[in-house]
């Protein structure tokens, strides 16, 4: 009897752990949400197109500058402006790389997952500080 009670009981709590984290919650930029092609990828690209101008420690001051905001609107600036003596010049695909290399430098963690502009949980990204 006793025993049925607290069998019972982790069933509730294991319910109630899954039903409050949220199924669909939007992964945030510590989730692990770019891999390490992209990043091997992307620095490359970052040699080729964007050394000559910005050292890689540039980025984490400007990411903290960022904060709250959308992490699509940083993506925008960086395709439409960048680089700035060819601006709009690569395919969404290479400044995809570049935004997870550029990512990966400033301190938030690589995991399995691709990076993709193109999808709704990209669009609900808010920029936050790396929690390392
Ligand atoms: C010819 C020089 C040059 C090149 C090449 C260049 N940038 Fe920039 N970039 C700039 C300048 C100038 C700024 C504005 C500096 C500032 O305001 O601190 C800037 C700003 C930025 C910002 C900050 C935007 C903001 O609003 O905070 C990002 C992100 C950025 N560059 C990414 C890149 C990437 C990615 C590449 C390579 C594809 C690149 N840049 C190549 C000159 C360059």
């Amino acid at each position: 009897m006793g025993q049925r009670l607290l069998l019972s009981g982790l069933a509730a709590a294991a319910i109630f752990t899954s039903g409050s984290r949220g199924a669909d919650a939007v992964a945030g930029l510590n989730d692990g949400i770019f891999n390490q092609q992209q990043v091997k990828s992307g620095k490359r690209l970052y040699k080729k197109y964007c050394k000559s101008c910005h050292e890689g420690d540039y980025f984490g001051p400007v990411l903290l500058a960022w904060q709250g905001e959308q992490l699509a609107s940083f993506f925008d600036v960086m395709t439409s402006a960048m680089p700035e003596n060819d601006p709009g010049s690569l395919e969404q695909e290479q400044y995809t790389d570049l935004l997870a290399y550029i990512l990966k430098i400033s301190g938030y963690p690589q995991d399995i997952r691709s990076l993709d502009p193109g999808t709704v949980e990209f669009a609900g990204i808010v920029i936050e500080k790396p929690l390392h």
